[in-house]
C-alpha cells in the first residue's frame, strides 16, 4: 500500500481524503478544494502540494 502522507497540517487531512474529494466533487482550483472540504484554507503552506494532486487528478 503507496503511503498516505498528510498534506495540510492544519486540518490533519492526507492524500487519500484530498484525492477522493477532488474526484468525488470533481474539483479543479485551490479555492474549490478549500471551500469544498477545507484544506488549504487556514495557512496556506500546504497549496504546492494540494495543486500538485489537482494536476495529477486532472491531466
Ligand atoms: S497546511 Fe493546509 S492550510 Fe495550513
Amino acid at each position: 500500500m503507496a503511503e498516505d502522507p498528510v498534506i495540510c497540517t492544519c486540518l490533519d487531512m492526507c492524500k487519500s481524503e484530498i484525492v477522493a474529494a477532488v474526484r468525488e466533487q470533481k474539483l479543479k482550483t485551490i479555492e474549490e478544494v478549500g471551500d469544498a472540504i477545507e484544506a488549504g484554507a487556514v495557512c496556506g503552506s500546504c497549496h504546492d502540494d494540494i495543486q500538485e494532486i489537482l494536476d495529477e487528478e486532472n491531466a
